[in-house]
């Protein structure tokens, strides 16, 4: 299991959707309208899968850890994915290269750097000290485990389908729905404890016991 505490992991993931954004900034410098698509889709994808994982596993936290505040955060939060994912929804409909394109990505990575920013210096110094290391560091490896459920990319069996299909679908899934699947599959600390015994069992004497 990673050490990594929750914070760190959101930082991350944030940090990875601003080199996307600077990826793509680049493309558009040198009017490789390909390679901007490439990059407005690979951020789209990581920031859906990265606001599961805050809608599954952060805020929850929040609302149960933090009282009257963390609801109100929280809801705010939510409310501001919404947002977000109500214009990459729009930029679908957009062509790659196009200055409405851009317009519409500078806005998105607007929204998100506010929003982002506010989830790093108010929500985690808030919640990390009132859920302590441990929880924060099972907190991390939960939302690891999320964002498993929203693949990195369109699943290659459905090539006939604009990648985009399955992600608004994504994107419409309402959250519920999605954390009720969670619920089903062990934790990741459950996974971990099976793994460490895995490195341990004596196949040849399972074998003999058949
Ligand atoms: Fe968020
Ligand atoms: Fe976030």
């Amino acid at each position: 299991m990673s050490h990594k505490t929750l914070f760190q992991a959101i930082k991350d993931d944030h940090e990875e959707m601003y080199e996307y954004h600077d990826q793509y900034k680049r493309a558009r410098k040198r009017n490789d309208v390909e390679a901007q698509g490439r990059w407005a889709r690979q951020l789209t994808w990581e920031v859906a899968r990265h606001a599961v994982g805050e809608e599954i596993v952060v805020y929850p936290l929040m609302q149960k850890h933090l009282g009257q505040r963390g609801v109100e955060l929280a809801n705010h939060d939510r409310e501001e994915h919404t947002r977000v994912k109500e214009d990459l929804y729009e930029l679908e409909s957009l062509t790659a290269g196009s200055q409405e394109f851009d317009d519409l990505i500078s806005k998105i990575m607007a929204s998100l750097h506010h929003h982002n920013d506010s989830e790093e210096i108010k929500d985690l110094p808030l919640l990390e000290p009132a859920i302590g290391r441990e929880a924060s560091i099972e907190a991390a490896a939960d939302f690891k485990t999320t964002k498993k459920f929203v693949p990195t990319r369109p699943h290659p069996s459905a090539p006939n389908q604009p990648p985009y299909e399955t992600l608004v679908g994504f994107l419409a899934a309402p959250i519920d729905k999605l954390k009720d699947i969670f619920a089903t599959f062990p934790t990741e600390r459950e996974m971990a404890e099976a793994k460490d015994e895995l490195k341990t069992r004596d196949h040849h004497a399972d074998a003999t016991q058949l």
